[in-house]
C-alpha cells in the first residue's frame, strides 16, 4: 500500500522533488523552507549552465538530509516512464544509510492528470525493480530484507491511487510470474505448480484441473509422451476468468508451455548450463500471471489460460527418439528429438483450447527454441502469426511497454520441412536451419480452424542473468506487461 503525509517530515533521510526539461519545479503544497528552496535554486542554475542531460541528480539539504531531483521530460510516455523509476531505485541503492524517503509529486509543474500519469508509471517502474526473490537465503535475512519506507506528499491522492490500483494487480502478476520461474526444479514441479495455480481461485478464477488419466481419455498423447520418462504427473491447468456480464462473449485465449525441467529426454542435453531449464515453464508463468492480473484488475474480458505442465526426463519409462504419437488433434507426429518436447505439450494445449473455448485469439508463450536466442538474443521475442492484425497490435503493445518483439516469417515452404515420412508431422526439421521458424509452423499445424494465433518465442527473455530497467536480474516476467496492455488497450 502507499502511504501519504501532509508534509515532508523533517526525520526522513532524503526527499525526491520532480523537475520538468528545462530544469522549472513547483512547490504548489508550500512545504519547502525557503532555505530548501535557494539550495535547490542554485544547484539547478548551475545543472542549467552545465547542460547536464542526467534525469537523476541529487545535493545535501543539511549533513543528514539530502534531495533527489528527478528530471522529467516534457514527452514522458516516449521515454518509458516506468523504467525513471526503475533507475531511480538502483540510484537510491547506492546510498547504503537511506531508509526513510519522502516523494512530493506535486513539484512536477504539469497539469495534474499527466503528473498523475507519470508518477504511477514511476513508481510502477520502482517496485517492479525492487524485486527479491531470497526465501532460500538463510543468512543476513535482515540485511537483505532491508525496506526503504516512502511517504507521498501530494494533493492527488485519490487519482493516484486508483492508477496504482491498477498498476499493482499487474505488479503482482510480474512478480507470481517471477517467483514461479525462480523456483527450483525439485520445488516446482507440475503437481507443486498446480497447487500454487488452484490458490488463484480465492480471486474469482475458475480453475480447472486435467490429470494424466482424464488427459488419457481426452486424447492429450503428445503431452502426455514427454511426461512419461518422469515420476512426477503431468498436468493441463485451465484457468478461466469472467469478467464480461454477457458470458457468452468469446474468450480471450493464452496457452504457455510448462516443462517444469528439461533435461532434453532420452536426447539428453549437455550438463554445462542444463540448470537453466529450470526456467523451460516460464511460458507457462506468464499466463498464470496474467491471469491473476486480470481478476485483481477485474478486467472487462472473458479469457482463458491453458498450461501444460510436465517434466522431460530420461528414464526407464521415457519417450524414445523415434515414437509416433497421436495427438488431441488426430495428427500423428514422429518424436525424432525428445528435446523438441515444448512443441509436443503446446501441440495438444492449443488444438484442446481452439476446441474446448472457441476463443476469440489464441496467443502461446514459450521458451520454446535455442534458435530464437541466436537470431534475436536478450533483446527481443519471436513473434509468429497466422493473422496481421493480432501481429500488428501485439506489436505496438510491445513498442508501448518496451517488452519488445520481432515478427518472423511463416511460409509454406518452411512448413514442409516438418512433412513425417511415416507420420503426419515430426517434430524436429532434419534439413537444418530457421529452428525457430520451423518450430512455429509445427505449433500451427495443431490451430485447426485458423483462430487468429500467436506464437511468442521467449526463450531469450524470460530470464537473464544482467540486470536490466525493470528487474534486477534472474527472472524477468517479460510478457505480462505486454499482454495487459495488448488486452486493455486493444480488447477490453
Ligand atoms: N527448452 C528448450 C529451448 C531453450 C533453449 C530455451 C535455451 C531456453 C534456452 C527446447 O525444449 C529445446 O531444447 N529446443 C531444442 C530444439 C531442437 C532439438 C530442435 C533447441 O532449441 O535446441
Ligand atoms: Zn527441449
Ligand atoms: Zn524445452
Amino acid at each position: 500500500m502507499l502511504s501519504f503525509a501532509s508534509s515532508l517530515s523533517p526525520d526522513s533521510d532524503a526527499f525526491v522533488i520532480f523537475v520538468t526539461e528545462k530544469y522549472v519545479y513547483k512547490d504548489k503544497r508550500d512545504v519547502l523552507s525557503s532555505d530548501t528552496v535557494q539550495k535547490i535554486n542554485s544547484f539547478l542554475s548551475v545543472l542549467k549552465v552545465k547542460k547536464k542531460e542526467e534525469d537523476i541528480s541529487s545535493i545535501d539539504i543539511s549533513d543528514r538530509q539530502k534531495c533527489f531531483i528527478i528530471r522529467v521530460k516534457n514527452k514522458y510516455n516516449s521515454y518509458f516512464p516506468q523504467e525513471r523509476g526503475g533507475a531511480f531505485f538502483s540510484h537510491l541503492k547506492k546510498f547504503k544509510d537511506i531508509g526513510k524517503v519522502d516523494l512530493y509529486p506535486d513539484s512536477l509543474d504539469f497539469d495534474s492528470d499527466k503528473l498523475v500519469g507519470f508518477f504511477s508509471e514511476f513508481i510502477f517502474g520502482f517496485s517492479l525493480k525492487s524485486y527479491k526473490f531470497n526465501k532460500y537465503k538463510t543468512l543476513d535475512k535482515k540485511e537483505i530484507d532491508k525496506k526503504i519506507n516512502f511517504k507521498i506528499v501530494t494533493s492527488n491522492r485519490s487519482k493516484i491511487e486508483k492508477k496504482y490500483k491498477y498498476y499493482d494487480a499487474i505488479r503482482e502478476g510480474v512478480f507470481l510470474t517471477r517467483d514461479l520461474v525462480s523456483e527450483p526444479p525439485n520445488i516446482l514441479n507440475p503437481k507443486a505448480y498446480v497447487s500454487e495455480i488452484k490458490k488463484l481461485s480465492r480471486l474469482g478464477l475458475n480453475i480447472k484441473i486435467y490429470n494424466e488419466k482424464e488427459m488419457k481419455k481426452l486424447g492429450l498423447n503428445a503431452l502426455l509422451g514427454v511426461g512419461q520418462g518422469s515420476v512426477n504427473e503431468s498436468y493441463l491447468v485451465a484457468i478461466e476468468w469472467k469478467g464480461k456480464k454477457q458470458s457468452s462473449q468469446k474468450p480471450l485465449a493464452f496457452v504457455g508451455k510448462g516443462v517444469c525441467f528439461d533435461t532434453g529426454g532420452i536426447s539428453l542435453k549437455p550438463a554445462k548450463f542444463m540448470e537453466e531449464m529450470k526456467y523451460d515453464m516460464a511460458g507457462s508463468a506468464v499466463v498464470v500471471g496474467l491471469l491473476k492480473s486480470f481478476a485483481l484488475r477485474k478486467a472487462k474480458i472473458n479469457a482463458v489460460g491453458v498450461v501444460g505442465l510436465v517434466e522431460n526426463m530420461p528414464g526407464g519409462n521415457a519417450q524414445r527418439p523415434g515414437d509416433i504419437v497421436k495427438s488431441f488433434s488426430g495428427k500423428t507426429i514422429e518424436v525424432l528429438n525428445t528435446d523438441a518436447e515444448g512443441r509436443l505439450v503446446l501441440a495438444d494445449a492449443l488444438s484442446f483450447t481452439e476446441k474446448k473455448y472457441k476463443p476469440k485469439f489464441i496467443i502461446d508463450l514459450a521458451t520454446l527454441t535455442g534458435a530464437i536466442i541466436i537470431s534475436l538474443g536478450e533483446e527481443y521475442a519471436g513473434l509468429f502469426s497466422n493473422n496481421d492484425e493480432l501481429s500488428k497490435n501485439i506489436f505496438k503493445s510491445s513498442e508501448n511497454v518496451n517488452e519488445k518483439v520481432w515478427r518472423l516469417p511463416l511460409h509454406k515452404n518452411y512448413d514442409k520441412l516438418m512433412n513425417s515420412t511415416i507420420a503426419d508431422v515430426q517434430n524436429i526439421n532434419y534439413v537444418g536451419g530457421a529452428g525457430a521458424i520451423t518450430a512455429a509452423q509445427f505449433l500451427q499445424r495443431f490451430i485447426l480452424n485458423k483462430t487468429p494465433w500467436a506464437h511468442l518465442d521467449i526463450a531469450g527473455m524470460a530470464f537473464s542473468k544482467k540486470a536490466a530497467n525493470l528487474n534486477p536480474g534472474g527472472a524477468t516476467g517479460f510478457g505480462v506487461r505486454l499482454l495487459n496492455y495488448l488486452v486493455k488497450e486493444y480488447y477490453e
